[in-house]
């Protein structure tokens, strides 16, 4: 079995990003700089945050994060979303999820600029996604993306089994696989029978927040297996995937921590710069 190791793979993307920021500081005496709303004080948004900012600052992108009490007015935050879409300085922006109840989440997403939306969630880089244009791809899964591509180059025809529906993941995870020729199904938690979908899999992507849900036998043999859980338990940290039992079965597996984590981290990055280069045209 090959264990993905996507602390190493985001490591040499992030040196490579981190030159790319060089060259931009000398050539256009700019910094792309990322600003992160963060409201309230959920402690793994703070963990998140926190590693967001270290992340940017180690390869030199200009990096702030704006902190508000949870019972922030929603109208004070899409004014600030709107300083920050005129500031010529701020090349992405993102708003650190869960909000508040008393926030929509619909109306916040949609007043950043598509065009400094590092997470891809606005629906503008939504719909160019799934119609197959250039878009800001959602961090999670384009980090997903590349582990599977390093192991599999060429994924055409192959059968991708997505377990998880969400907008930040499982959506857009399918997306991604569709562009790139392969026959994808998204299972969710009605799906009938996942055991027998999931084991028709060359590539299963577990995406559902259920701790050691994906067994044994429920993968092909030599599948590709990405794990994008990361559940706490009384025996720590584990992910959607029976890490020891699965990679007896798997061609190539995630492992939690150290997976897709840390790609999610380097594609924000990633995505930052992309703005930027954007921001010149
Ligand atoms: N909360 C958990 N993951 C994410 C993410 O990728 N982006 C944002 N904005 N919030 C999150």
């Amino acid at each position: 079995m090959n264990l993905i190791d996507g602390k190493k793979i985001a490591a040499e993307m992030r040196n490579k990003l981190k030159v790319e920021v060089d060259i931009i500081k000398k050539k256009f005496n700019k910094v792309p700089g990322l600003t992160v709303i963060l409201i309230g004080d959920l402690a793994p948004s703070q963990i998140y945050v926190r590693n967001k900012e270290k992340s940017a600052k180690e390869i030199g992108l200009k990096s702030e994060i704006i902190k508000y009490p949870k019972d922030i007015q929603e109208i004070s935050v899409l004014n600030k979303i709107d300083e920050l879409n005129n500031d010529a300085t701020v090349s992405g922006i993102l708003v650190q999820l869960p909000l508040p109840d008393h926030i929509d989440k619909k109306k916040i997403i949609e007043r950043i600029n598509p065009d400094k939306d590092v997470d891809g969630f606005h629906p503008y880089n939504v719909g160019n996604l799934s119609s197959g244009y250039e878009s800001s791809v959602p961090c999670t899964p384009l980090g997903c993306y590349l582990l599977i591509k390093k192991i599999e180059p060429n994924l055409s025809g192959k059968k991708a089994i997505v377990i998880g529906r969400s907008n930040l993941n499982g959506k857009p995870m399918a997306q991604l696989l569709l562009k790139e020729n392969c026959t994808v199904t998204i299972t969710h938690s009605k799906t009938k029978d996942l055991k027998n979908e999931c084991s028709k899999g060359d590539i299963v992507i577990a995406a559902v927040g259920i701790p050691e849900l994906v067994k044994a036998d429920w993968i092909k043999k030599d599948a590709i297996v990405i794990d994008v859980g990361i559940n706490k338990t009384d025996k720590g940290i584990v992910g959607d995937v029976a890490f020891e039992e699965v990679s007896k079965v798997a061609k190539a597996l995630t492992p939690v921590p150290g997976g897709v984590g840390p790609m999610t981290i380097v594609c924000l990055l990633k995505n930052t710069i992309e703005c930027f280069k954007k921001s010149l045209k």
